[in-house]
C-alpha cells in the first residue's frame, strides 16, 4: 500500500496527488490537518478519514473531493458495531444444509435500502465472510454469491455501480423499487440485510397535510415536537408499512433463511415532544422554511404540506410487533454499542443533512429553494451548535436477526 506523509499546503494538496488513482494514501497538510484515505484523479475520493488540527476527525466517504451521501458517523459506527453481531448471528443461525442450498447453487443476498455505498459494501463483505466461515466449518465447498443492491428508483445506481469493490467475490445486480412491496420471486432469497433504511416510511399519513384534520402538522416538518395526533398518525403509518415489509419478505425468503435488520429506535421513556434529538433538528430546519415563507420565498401552504418521512419506533413496541409475527422467529435482538464520533464542523454537519433531504425538498418545492434554505440552516446551526453533538441523539441502533419459519 503506497504511503506518503508530506508537508503540503492545501492548494498543493490536489496537484501532487494527481497521479494517484484510487489508492490509499496519507497526506499531512502544512496546517497540521491530515487525510488518510482513498484518492482518485488527485482528489479525495472513496473512503477516508480527515484529522483536523484541533483533534476532531471525520470518518466517511468522499466523492470528487466532497463529503458524499447520507453517512452520519452514527450509521457507520452502527455498521462497524454490527459486524460482530452479524458474524456471531450468521455462524449460529445460517445452516447451509437447512436452507437446502447446494454448493452448486449460489447464495442469494440482498441489501435493502443500500444507498450509493460504501456502507453497503462493508456490510455485504461482513455477511459473506461469515457465510464462508459457516461453509468451511461444515466442510462444504464455498458457494458463489449473488448480491442484489436495492433502493428506491430515484437512487443513484450509477454511482453505486462505479464504486463496487473491484476485487469483490460476488456477482452484483441493482434492484430498484420500494422494499415495502415484493421485489423478488417467491422463496428465492437466503439472506436479507437492511441497515438504517426501515426508519423511512414510503408514504406520509394523509391527515397530517389536511387542514381540516386534528392531525394537521401546520408549521412543522416532522412529528417530533408536534401534536399527539401527528405522532400517532406517523406511528400508525410506520407499523402498517412495517407489516407490508415483513409480509413481502416472508414470501421471498426461503425456509430457514435469515434477515438481519438494523433500525434506529427512540430511547425508552423519552418524550418525542421534547427529547427526540432528530426532531429538534427538523424543527430548526422547519423554522428556516417558516422564515422563508414570511419573506414570500416559498408558499406557506407548501411548507404546511411538507413533512419528513422518517419514524423512530420505540424499542418495546417494535419488539412486540416482531414477537407477534407468525412467519419469522426472533433469533437475536440486541442494542448496538455504536461509538458516536463528533461532527467536526458546521459545514460537514449541514452537508450530511442536505445530502439526505435535498431530493425530497426539491421534489416538493421545486428547484431553487435548497441553496437558500441550507444557507439559513447553516446560520441557525451556528447559533445552536449543540445540534451537532451526536451524544444527545437519544437513539439506539437495534440489531435484529429473524429466521424464516418453514414454508407450509
Ligand atoms: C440512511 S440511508 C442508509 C443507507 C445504507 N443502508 C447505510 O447503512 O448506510 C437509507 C436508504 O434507504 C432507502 N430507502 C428508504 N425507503 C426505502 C424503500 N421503501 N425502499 C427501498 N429503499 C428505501 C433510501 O433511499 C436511502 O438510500
Amino acid at each position: 500500500m503506497p504511503k506518503r506523509t508530506e508537508n503540503l499546503g492545501r492548494s498543493e494538496f490536489k496537484f501532487l496527488l494527481k497521479a494517484i488513482v484510487l489508492e490509499p494514501c496519507d497526506v499531512t497538510c502544512s496546517d497540521g490537518s491530515c487525510y488518510i484515505g482513498e484518492f482518485k484523479y488527485g482528489v479525495k475520493h472513496g473512503l477516508g478519514c480527515y484529522h483536523f488540527r484541533n483533534g476532531d476527525r471525520y470518518d466517511g466517504e468522499y466523492f470528487g473531493d466532497k463529503i458524499h451521501g447520507f453517512h452520519f458517523s452514527f450509521v457507520r459506527s452502527a455498521i462497524e458495531a454490527a459486524k460482530k453481531h452479524v458474524h456471531g448471528a450468521i455462524t449460529t443461525t445460517f445452516d447451509p444444509k437447512a436452507i437446502s442450498a447446494s454448493s452448486k447453487s449460489p447464495i442469494f443476498i440482498v441489501d435493502l435500502g443500500c444507498s450509493t455505498g460504501p456502507n453497503t459494501f462493508i456490510a455485504i463483505q461482513h455477511i459473506i465472510e461469515a457465510i464462508q466461515t459457516q461453509y468451511q466449518s461444515h466442510n462444504l465447498p464455498t458457494p458463489e454469491f449473488q448480491v442484489f443492491f436495492n433502493d428506491q428508483f430515484s437512487n443513484d445506481f450509477n454511482t453505486l455501480f462505479q464504486k463496487l469493490p473491484p476485487n469483490r467475490n460476488y456477482f452484483a445486480s441493482g434492484v430498484p423499487g420500494s422494499f415495502h412491496g415484493r421485489l423478488f420471486p417467491r422463496q428465492s432469497l437466503h439472506l436479507v440485510h437492511s441497515s438504517a433504511s426501515l426508519n423511512w416510511i414510503s408514504k406520509l399519513p394523509e391527515e397530517i397535510s389536511d387542514r381540516d384534520c386534528g392531525a394537521w402538522n401546520k408549521g412543522r416538518i416532522h412529528y417530533a415536537c408536534a401534536s399527539r395526533e401527528v405522532v400517532e398518525a406517523y406511528e400508525k403509518q410506520f407499523y402498517m408499512e412495517f407489516d407490508t415489509f415483513l409480509n413481502a419478505r416472508a414470501e421471498e425468503i426461503v425456509s430457514n433463511g435469515i434477515m438481519a435488520l438494523q433500525i434506529a429506535c427512540a430511547h425508552e421513556g423519552i418524550d418525542v415532544h421534547k427529547d427526540l434529538y432528530p426532531g429538534k433538528d427538523f424543527d430548526l430546519l422547519g423554522s428556516c422554511f417558516m422564515d422563508m415563507a414570511k419573506l414570500g420565498l416559498v408558499s406557506e401552504e407548501k411548507v404546511d404540506t411538507f413533512n419528513v418521512p422518517i419514524y423512530f419506533p420505540h424499542l418495546k413496541d417494535l419488539k412486540r410487533k416482531l414477537e407477534s409475527n407468525e412467519d419469522f422467529i426472533i433469533e437475536k435482538m440486541e442494542s448496538l454499542e455504536a461509538k458516536i464520533q463528533l461532527v467536526p464542523n458546521v459545514e460537514m454537519y449541514v452537508s450530511h443533512r442536505r445530502a439526505a433531504l435535498e431530493a425530497l425538498i426539491e421534489k416538493h418545492f421545486g428547484e431553487g429553494v435548497v441553496d437558500e434554505l441550507f444557507g439559513r440552516y447553516t446560520n441557525k446551526v451556528k447559533e445552536f451548535p449543540e445540534m451537532m453533538d451526536l451524544q444527545n441523539l437519544k437513539l439506539d441502533g437495534l440489531f435484529v436477526l429473524l429466521k424464516r419459519r418453514l414454508h407450509p
